[in-house]
């Protein structure tokens, strides 16, 4: 017969799973295993979690209601400490979880050692993480609705004036359009981004907690009450699902990332038109910052960073796939890597939001060198073209024809509308009856009157129901 081993009561003592071990925890692995310095950000909902699975195992009769108050009292109080600042992280303690678990028997004795029944860190991670997710993901979304608000309060703002700017494709002077619609444009992907984290939050609104391991449980316990006890609408369906897959987070990260591709465009947008050379719009002072050596500069540093920082979120999202993609069902310690990027997105996007929610109503634009930018770039060489087709000639006949009266504008230093009767006929003679008030860019902005087009009276009825949506919740 072998002797048993020593038994090494000290390190057990300091394990929550010691049983099985002999020897102690390298150093180095303590602290690389170790989660506790990021995930006790989810110390409040890992004791919410525990209060209600408590409450749940004594309505089962698993545990006594003696036994459950102790516990959710003392959990209680660990959470007061939390909140307050009082609570010794421990790292020998790995994580969040086991760090509670252990002051709670300190404070309570071994009746804390109930608490873990039918219940494992893998369902209860999952849980945790679920709640803090979605949370996250209402909160952005509302961000994201006030910051739409404020898009669509700036559109209403500058349609009455029908302020006038050059829009692009390819960067190039394309069509005249209204800087309303400009706005609004931005409130539609704002909308979208807004609606990708509630459809998220929606889905993930299932609680992981009586998975178990990753079997389930053989307790009898009540998996609807936890899920209801916790805000859940519904317990997680398939125990391997619950504990082993986080596409939750990966849901949430992907709408970040996309908000952040928006935010991102504005940005570069509002980078380019602050330049001198653009001068569309002045920046807030107190939203942008000075050079050290150039007494002159006023540089657009949110709107820079908002571009950078885009790429750190998409790098979260990138992380995360990454993390995910070679783990076998169900839990594998990787996904402890699921945490950081979430937290480092959800901070980056709220701060993002809350600066342009400031920022954008405080910025000024310059409708006069707008308007003159919109009439410099032969803007309105698409509604000569439309005006030649709709007297019969095929579209790409007229285009043909207008392509070379821009030619000789631009050869000639001349805008369109200084073209005269004949030089027009000789052109095409459909357009001899061509006046110069039908190629401005107010001309082209209000005749396109489609529905989501630019003139104002199909910008204003849009902002009508913008608005109406965005009162609607
Ligand atoms: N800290 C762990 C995590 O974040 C908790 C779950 C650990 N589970 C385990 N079986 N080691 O994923």
């Amino acid at each position: 017969m072998t002797s048993p081993k020593p038994h090494n009561t000290a390190m057990t003592n300091s394990k929550l799973w010691g049983g099985r071990f002999s020897e102690a925890t390298d150093k180095l692995v303590e602290e690389f295993n170790a989660s506790v310095s990021f995930d006790q950000r989810l110390a409040a909902y890992d004791i919410r979690g525990s209060i209600a699975h408590a409450g749940m195992l004594a309505a089962q009769g698993i545990i006594t209601v003696d036994e459950a108050e102790a516990i959710q009292q003392g959990l209680e109080g660990i959470l007061e400490d939390v909140l307050a600042g009082n609570f010794e992280w421990r790292v020998d303690r790995e994580d969040v979880h086991m760090n509670v678990e252990a002051v709670l028997r300190e404070r309570i004795g071994s009746v804390a050692g109930k608490l873990h029944t039918a219940r494992s860190r893998n369902d209860q991670v999952a849980t945790d993480f679920r709640l803090f997710v979605f949370d996250a993901a209402l909160e952005l979304a509302s961000s994201l609705r006030e910051l739409r608000g404020v898009f669509i309060a700036q559109a209403e703002q500058y349609l009455d004036a029908e302020v006038i700017l050059p829009g692009y494709t390819h960067l190039q002077v394309a069509q005249p359009i209204l800087l309303s619609h400009w706005f609004l444009a931005y409130a539609e992907m704002l909308e979208r981004d807004e609606s990708r984290f509630r459809d998220a939050a929606e889905r993930m609104d299932e609680c992981p907690l009586g998975a178990g391991a990753l079997a389930g449980t053989p307790w009898p316990i009540d998996r609807f009450q936890t899920a209801r006890a916790l805000g859940f609408s519904r317990p997680t369906r398939n125990s391997l699902d619950s504990v082993g897959s986080r596409d939750f987070a990966l849901e949430f990260l992907s709408a970040c990332s996309i908000a952040m591709a928006h935010l991102s465009r504005l940005s570069e947008e509002l980078v380019l038109y602050s330049t001198f050379e653009f001068g569309f719009l002045t920046l807030p002072d107190a939203f942008t910052t000075g050079s050290s050596i150039m007494p002159q500069k006023k540089n657009p540093d949110v709107s820079e960073l908002t571009r950078g920082k885009a790429g750190r979120v998409f790098g979260d999202l990138v992380a995360l796939l990454t993390v995910v993609k070679g783990t076998p069902l169900a839990y594998n310690k990787d996904l402890q890597e699921d945490k950081e990027p979430v937290f480092d997105a959800y901070d980056t996007l709220r701060v993002v939001l809350r600066l342009h929610t400031e920022m954008m109503p405080r910025a000024t634009w310059n409708a006069d060198r707008m308007l003159a930018a919109a009439q410099r770039g032969y803007s309105t060489a698409t509604d000569l073209a439309d005006l030649l087709a709709r007297s019969g000639v095929p579209f790409r006949e007229a285009h043909e024809v207008v392509g070379t009266l821009v030619g000789k504008c631009v050869r000639e230093g001349r805008q369109l509308w200084d073209l005269t009767s004949e030089e027009l006929a000789g052109a095409h003679p459909n357009l001899a009856n061509v006046t110069p008030d039908q190629l401005t860019v107010q001309a082209s902005v209000a005749s396109r009157t489609v529905y989501g087009g630019t003139a104002p009276s199909a910008v204003r009825e849009l902002l009508g129901r913008a608005k109406r949506r965005l009162e609607l919740l």
